[in-house]
């Protein structure tokens, strides 16, 4: 299994091959999901106690497997958040798998954390925060969201709040993963009413920091909404939590990209004042799955929170070098930030900023479409990618079966949505390959 010979070569080739072949292809299908019973049957064992041969395996991967999976950066993929891999990037993964690298420690992976922390100095530089501000790129931006607020609780329990129980205050719009770490942190969510244009504001924030005083432990303000893609007002928010010297945590996973478009800088008015900031670059920054770039204010306070202490590791906590193992809830990391600065650097940052434009005035595009058709009505006006539209008169059951055609016609994978109870259609728009033909004719199939 891990000689160089005739037979390993022979697999790789089979798998650079393949790699190739689906980087460089013009015309990818969608293709969709099949039921477990039918995979079942069309897909034969290949955990064998013999194996069934790299060959067999790749044939079955390539011809039953892959399609029965949704290509995710298909330009009419767009639904949840879409993912769009530069081709840079998507090919860099392979080299990061080849190469074994170890990205937990600065002893193991020098080489690979000092660029990772290169992309993550330049988002913080972006960002507007401090030079000695830092992180770590975790798996996703719900684990991302958890060793913030853990980060955020440890430092009020450092500075001696004993309360009975703890608090996190964010938007009522603001993402699951905020609930979901506060389940697992055991805390509970004071979930604050935004305004109707859905961007949570300072005095809202500020009632409920008074209402709730020492509990809480940190504030999430959104930095483009899941559903929406609207953006909190964070320039009012940081200034309630700096004059209370309350944790401000931003959850900009998918929008904080919108930061680096020359196109809406200033609605991220205020996001210098963050304590911790998360973006995902496997969303809006076009690299491959998972990536979440972790940023603290001052990152020893990642630090005290997350490192990990036992004997064996004594080598690596009792010097001070950086080791990314010390600022989440992980040990063992892949370098998963070294697409993003490969592409980076194979594209220069000027073209991150153009496709990141383009997609925000896509969005715009195709909501002056949408507010031009009688048959159809914008939820809410576009802020960043995301459009959100109702069409008059259908019902949840109208926008199920419209998805589910789109799909089996392989035309657009369109998950509806909906908004107070009421059912509605939506557009995350990230990927530059999408088109507003792509758009308008996905429309026309609700007229
Ligand atoms: C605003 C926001 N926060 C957090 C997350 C969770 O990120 P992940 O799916 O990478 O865990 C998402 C995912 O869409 C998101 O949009």
């Amino acid at each position: 299994m891990h000689e160089t010979t005739t037979e390993n070569e022979a697999a790789l080739d089979l798998v650079l091959d393949y790699s190739r072949k689906r980087l460089t292809a013009r015309d990818l299908p969608l293709d969709k999901s099949v039921s477990s019973a039918d995979l079942r049957r069309l897909a034969p064992p290949a955990v064998t106690e013999d194996g069934i041969g790299a060959a067999r395996a790749l044939a079955v991967f390539e011809h039953v497997l892959a399609p029965a999976c949704i290509t995710t950066d298909h330009p009419r993929y767009l639904s949840f958040i879409p993912s769009a891999p530069s081709k840079a990037a998507a090919a860099f993964d392979i080299v990061v798998s080849a190469s074994a690298l170890y990205g937990g420690s600065w002893l193991e992976g020098a080489g690979a954390v000092h660029a990772e922390n290169e992309v993550l100095r330049w988002l913080a530089d972006e960002f507007g925060l401090p030079a000695g501000s830092g992180g770590v790129f975790v798996q996703g931006g719900t684990l991302g969201n958890l060793s913030a607020l853990v980060a955020a609780r440890e430092d009020a329990r450092g500075r001696g709040t004993a309360p009975g129980r703890w608090a996190v205050v964010c938007s009522a719009e603001a993402h699951s993963s905020i609930a979901s770490a506060a389940r697992v942190m055991d805390v509970d969510v004071v979930a604050v009413a935004p305004g109707e244009d859905g961007v949570l504001r300072g005095d809202a924030v500020r009632a409920a920091l008074d209402e709730h005083g020492e509990r809480v432990f940190a504030v999430v303000a959104t930095a483009g909404s899941t559903n929406f893609g609207i953006v909190d007002d964070l320039a009012g928010i940081a200034e309630v939590t700096t004059e209370r010297g309350t944790w401000l945590h931003v959850d900009g996973a998918y929008g904080l990209a919108g930061r680096l478009s020359t196109r809406r800088r200033e609605v991220f008015a205020g996001l210098e004042h963050a304590d911790s900031v998360i973006v995902d670059p496997h969303k809006w920054l076009f690299a491959p799955f998972d990536a979440c770039a972790l940023i603290y204010r001052d990152p020893e306070r990642g630090r005290r929170a997350h490192t990990q202490h036992a004997e064996y590791l004594d080598t690596l906590t009792e010097t001070k070098d950086w080791s990314p193992s010390d600022f989440a809830a992980h040990l063992t990391r892949r370098p998963r930030g070294l697409p993003t600065w490969f592409s980076l650097a194979t594209y220069g940052v000027r073209a991150y900023r153009e496709a990141i434009d383009a997609a925000i005035d896509l969005a715009a595009e195709i909501g002056r479409v949408i507010a031009g058709r009688p048959e159809l009505s914008l939820v809410r006006e576009p802020q960043l990618s995301v459009v959100v539209f109702e069409r008059v008169g259908w019902t949840k059951a109208d926008y199920d079966a419209w998805s589910a055609r789109l799909l089996d016609e392989q035309l657009a994978f369109v998950t509806p949505s909906s908004h107070r109870g009421r059912p509605n259609a939506r557009f995350a728009i990230v990927n530059p390959r999408t088109t507003i033909e792509d758009l308008t004719a996905i429309l026309d199939t609700m007229s």
